[in-house]
């Protein structure tokens, strides 16, 4: 294969008057009939290069189908660039087309889609500015996370997909199986047989790694799962999906002050890798769509994050005169209005709550002294409230065996769990990052969908 430059490093190339050979997408074509000026992206950065060439030396039914949308290879020379807009440009001495692209047809002929026609036609958002931006600072947050832990000596941990047990103890899993639905075999009484199943048991899409996670982290100290979980949850919000990855930290000898250290260091640093490394794409979607994005990001940076007890942050809701749409009660959990009251306007810092009531809290968080409140803690940002939940976990074999009773969970699915706090228990710790909620934090769009390349939510699963 000829060797293909890439656009980002030549437009940073300090050398011109060199030949190149680039592929890539039009993205704009404009000209007369002696010259046209092709604009072609090639993913690599938001920016275009200019092809510059003269209609006298190609063949004029190929400049025909060099139209927006449609794919080529450009072998030229790279010059400084004497128009607006650009320092250097390609003139082009051969063009080679790969795929045409019907302007009657190409959806994406004009410019300023809504983002909700491009959801759409998912398939082919990629193209547009707008998700190559987000998408490559998608890949620069998902890089950061791994060289976060890689520093800090965590190991990764693959935690598995299809499982027996609901880590949250929330009931909203998908089913796996290869039982035939129109036909299940039954037992005596009517219910479905599930020994025949495949894993001769039931068995679901996980919603969290954190348990498996808890087992690693027993041995190895520190580790950490990157994983897509799955939620049969039927919210239908700009901020859920029902399948999305999450970050999950689990590490032990680390008390809650340990684990809201660690949570603050780590959203800092992916924050802070955005703003080295993502310049152009943030600045990019600043502009089209969020003018407060990259204040934004620095306010995560200049900021100690404020950490506050669920019951404070009740007594200032109360107080706050607010009128919000779920109303504010001790016992009941915080809904994003909350969470962005306390985090926009009444702290203007990042907020970490902790010492949440226990029976809106998974089983597994260390159960506090007063008998009402475990040691969870929840990181709340600007326009997302929750980013992060987490707690510090039960060690106590006992303790926790007693709430799983209380919440009547299959102690058969979760024997494994507890031979954890038998064998060698620790005080441990460790929190969820929604990695979905961290790049609409990070890119600034408004909606999840549009910061996942497939979402699959309530009724779409088309793509
Ligand atoms: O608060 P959650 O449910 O916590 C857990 O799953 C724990 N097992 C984590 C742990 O301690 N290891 O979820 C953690 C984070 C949330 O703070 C949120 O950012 C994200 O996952 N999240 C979702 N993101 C997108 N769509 C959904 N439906 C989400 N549900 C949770
Ligand atoms: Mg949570």
């Amino acid at each position: 294969m000829k060797e293909r430059n890439k656009i980002k490093d030549l437009l940073q190339a300090t050398q011109v008057d060199v030949d190149v050979h680039i592929k890539g997408w039009v993205r704009t074509k404009r000209g007369n009939k002696n010259i046209a000026f092709i604009n072609i992206n090639d993913g690599s950065t938001i920016k275009n290069i200019q092809v510059v060439a003269e209609m006298a030396s190609f063949d004029e039914s190929l400049m025909k189908k060099i139209t927006t949308g449609a794919c080529v290879a450009v072998t030229g020379r790279l010059v400084e660039s004497l128009g607006k807009g650009q320092t250097v440009e390609i003139q082009a001495h051969k063009i080679e087309l790969y795929g045409e692209a019907d302007p009657e047809k190409y959806p994406l002929q004009k410019k300023g889609h809504s983002l909700e026609f491009l959801r759409e036609i998912a398939h082919l958002r990629f193209r547009t500015n707008t998700f190559g931006a987000v998408f490559r600072i998608r890949h620069a947050l998902a890089y950061a996370i791994h060289k976060y832990f890689d520093e800090h000596g965590f190991v990764y941990l693959h935690t598995p997909i299809i499982t027996g047990s609901d880590a949250e103890g929330a009931g909203e899993m998908f089913r796996v199986t290869t039982l035939d639905v129109n036909n299940p075999p039954r037992k005596d009484d009517g219910t479905i047989d599930f020994h025949e199943d495949f894993f001769g048991k039931e068995t679901k899409l996980t919603v969290s790694g954190q348990l498996e996670a808890e087992l690693g982290a027993m041995s190895l100290s520190e580790v950490y799962t990157f994983g897509p979980t799955f939620r049969a949850e039927n919210s239908n919000t700009p901020r859920h999906l029902a399948e999305f990855w999450m970050i999950e930290p689990e590490m032990a000898f680390y008390d809650i002050h340990d684990n809201m250290d660690l949570a603050e260091d780590f959203v800092k640093y992916l924050v802070r890798y955005a703003l080295e490394n993502n310049a152009d794409d943030l600045a990019f979607l600043q502009k089209m769509y969020d003018e407060d994005l990259i204040d934004r990001l620095r306010f995560i940076l200049e900021n100690t994050f404020v950490r506050a007890t669920y019951t404070e942050a009740v007594t200032i809701l109360e107080k706050s005169g607010q009128k919000f749409e779920f109303p504010v009660q001790w016992g009941a959990d915080l809904q994003a209005e909350h969470e962005r009251y306390l985090v926009e306007k009444h702290y203007k810092k990042p907020v970490i709550l902790t010492d949440y009531p226990k029976n809106i809290k998974a089983f597994y968080m260390k159960q506090n002294d007063d008998g009402k409140t475990v040691r969870a803690m929840d990181v709340l940002f600007p326009r997302i409230g929750e980013i992060i939940g987490g707690s510090q976990r039960e060690e106590d074999y006992q303790k926790l065996n007693v709430r799983i009773k209380e919440l009547n969970l299959p102690e058969k699915d979760l024997w494994w769990y507890l031979e954890t706090r038998k064998f060698g228990t620790a005080p441990h710790s460790g929190f969820g990052l929604g990695f979905e909620r961290l790049v609409l934090f990070v890119t600034g769009m408004a909606n999840i969908r549009d910061v996942i390349p497939f979402p699959r939510t309530p009724k779409n699963a088309e793509f």
